[in-house]
């Protein structure tokens, strides 16, 4: 299986911004996980980031073709973007949604996803494992349809 990640604005900040919320470990540290972990466990992931709307729609236009599945975490984009969740409604391939951090537990604002109806499914909360749960929860899935 081939998932495509994608990350929005500030990820790349990461081990800088907020390290109570977010944690020390740096954006490398996260990709250097994801590839590990897809390594071990058969899947091909290709993980990508931008901090612009634009670009995170171009990422996937140009790239969903060779995936089976999107795990994508828009970060603030997540709570006001439709142009974001225009582009995941019109890729035929499922996408999960992902948060690093409780976004439940903080600001109201953060309390919205405006993408979450275009995804089978979101996982937050559990720092870099929240990308685990999004692979496994996609693997399980296409486990099932082969069956
Ligand atoms: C985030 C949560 C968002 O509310 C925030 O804007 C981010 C990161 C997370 O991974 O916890 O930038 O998506």
């Amino acid at each position: 299986m081939n998932i495509l990640v994608v990350n929005g604005p500030n990820l790349n900040f990461l081990g800088i911004r907020e390290p109570k919320i977010y944690g020390k470990q740096s954006y490398n540290d996260l990709v250097n996980f994801l590839l590990a972990y897809g390594n071990l466990n058969q899947v091909d992931i290709e993980v990508y980031q931008s901090n612009s709307e634009g670009e995170i729609i171009d990422i996937i236009q140009n790239n969903y073709q060779r995936f089976d599945a999107l795990v994508i975490n828009p970060a603030a984009y997540t709570h006001y973007s439709y142009a974001i969740y225009d582009c995941i409604k019109s890729i035929p391939i499922s996408t999960v949604e992902v948060h690093l951090s409780k976004i439940n537990e903080r600001e109201p604002f953060r309390k919205i996803s405006v993408i979450e109806a275009a995804c089978v499914a979101k996982f937050y909360g559990k720092g870099f494992n929240s990308y685990i749960e999004a692979i496994n929860y996609l693997q399980k899935g296409s486990a099932n349809h082969d069956h």
